[in-house]
Parts: C-alpha cells; structure tokens; sequence
C-alpha cells in the first residue's frame, strides 16, 4: 500500500493525485464568477450536499442524479481523473473540493464565485473516515481506529488536519459568497437547509419542488442510487464492499453554534 502524495505538508490520496495539477490548480486555475464550490474536509456529508445542490439545479426532477454519476456531475477540482472534466466545461460548474484553504485557486479570493462549507462533527468525521479509507487503495491504512485516531489528531490523514481545514476556511464566514453549514443542522432539519441553499444560489423551488428534492436525496435513496453510492467507483480505487451511505445516525449530535 503507497504511503501519502504530500505536497506543501498536506497528505494526499497516493492514487489519482499529482502535485503538478495540484500546484497548478492553486496558482493557475480560473474560477468564474457563476460558479458554485462545495467545500469540505472529507467525511462530511460532500456527497449529501452535491446531490441537494444538483436535485435544486433541476427543480427536484431525478433523471439527472440517476442517470450521471456524481463525480461526473460535481467533479472533484483536485483528482486528476475529473478535474479535465471541469477546464472545458462552459456554463455555470458545479465543482467538489477537499482542499485546505491555503491551497485553493487563488483567483476564488477576486471572484464572485460561491462556496459552500460544510463542516460536521469530528467524531464522525474521525469514525466515518476510518471505516472508509480502510476500503479503499488510494493510501496507508491504519490497523486499528486507536492508531486512525492518533493519526488525526495530528493531522497526518488524508487532506490534512481537521482542526486546520476548518479552522482557515471558517475565516471566510462573513463573506457574501460563502455560506457555512453544518451535516448536524442538515440532518436535524433538511427542508430548512435546502432553502438556505435556495437563497444562497438565488434559486426558487415551489413546495412540491422542495419535496421532491427532500425525497430523492434522503439518506434511503441516496443508498439506492447506484450513480451516488459509490458502487461505481473502479476496481483500482477500491475493493468490492467500498460503501458511501454506511449508517443513518438517528442519534442526535450536539448542535453548532457559531455566534
Ligand atoms: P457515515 O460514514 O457516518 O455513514 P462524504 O460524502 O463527505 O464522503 O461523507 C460521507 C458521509 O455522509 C457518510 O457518513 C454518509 O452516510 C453521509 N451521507 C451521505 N449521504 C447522506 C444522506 N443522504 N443523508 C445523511 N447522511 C448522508
């Protein structure tokens, strides 16, 4: 198993990342004023908040989401398998990051483009990324989630330190093009959220619009939907059993506050 890719202190995936595109992306890479950035450390809920974002884009209509898959749909900036996909791109992007703050296009910082930040709890982060990674090939894994633990603590997984991730990115929290949420307030109240992101997008959904996108990305159907669930991804990124959607917490985490 490869250790990390590190490029300036930050541990990458060792699989499907490259410091050149890395590099570029931060120094090179033109974002437009039209364009919309999910942001997260990873484990979030990145792929809850994609599926929300497309079903608004099309009014609550399913096709899209079940007939592209999400990497397709909201490619990921910094891999290099889909950030081709977002160079020739026209329109309006919907584009994923993982990426720490002091890493992403440096153009974001004169444009209008927006950013989404969604952080959650990192306990679950913590868990959620240990039973994940463990499944896949992109880097070292740990043997028990003590030593996943120990790791994180100090920021030696995939993507960096939480503490650091979120900390630089909450930074932009007064801005006007950024809006930060959180997976708990996702959960505890969807609708709410949704329309928090209507708002923020400048879109409008009718009531039966804003069912629809509560239906198709509740945590049941994004399970079901084989362009979401990850059971797509490819034989040299994971072995058989890499799951997305691994358990629907019932339980309630404590809420953010940040007043
Ligand atoms: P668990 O591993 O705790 O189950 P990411 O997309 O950033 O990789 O985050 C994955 C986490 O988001 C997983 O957490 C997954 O269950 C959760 N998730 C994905 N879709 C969800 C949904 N529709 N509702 C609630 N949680 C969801």
């Amino acid at each position: 198993m490869p250790d990390y890719l590190w490029f300036e202190g930050i541990p990458f995936p060792a699989v499907e990342y490259e410091k050149e595109i890395i590099e570029k992306i931060r120094d090179k890479f033109v974002l437009r004023d039209e364009d919309t950035v999910i942001l997260t450390y990873p484990k979030s809920g990145s792929n809850w908040l994609v599926e929300i974002v497309c079903l608004i884009q099309t009014k609550g209509n399913p096709n899209w989401i079940q007939s592209v898959p999400i990497w397709e749909r909201s490619p990921w900036l910094e891999n290099q398998g889909t950030y081709p996909l977002l160079i020739n791109k026209e329109g309006p992007r919907l584009i994923s990051s993982h990426l720490p703050f002091h890493l992403f296009p440096k153009s974001f910082f004169s444009s209008k483009a927006k950013v989404i930040y969604l952080i959650r709890n990192p306990r679950d982060v913590l868990v959620s990324g240990y039973f994940f990674w463990s499944k896949t090939k992109l880097a070292k894994n740990p043997d028990s989630l003590r030593t996943y633990f120990e790791w994180f603590l100090k920021g030696n997984v995939m993507f960096g330190s939480w503490f650091e991730h979120t900390r630089a990115w909450l930074s932009m929290r007064e801005s006007d093009n950024f809006l930060l949420l959180s997976y708990e307030d996702m959960k505890k109240d969807t609708k709410s959220t949704i329309k928090k992101i209507c708002d923020f997008l400048g879109k409008r959904l009718e009531p039966d619009e804003l069912d629809m996108v509560l239906k198709y990305s509740s945590f049941q159907a994004m399970k079901e939907n084989k362009m979401s669930n990850f059971s797509l991804v490819p034989e040299n990124v994971a072995s058989n059993g890499l799951v997305l959607l691994r358990k629907d917490f019932s339980r309630m985490r404590p809420q953010w506050d940040f007043s």
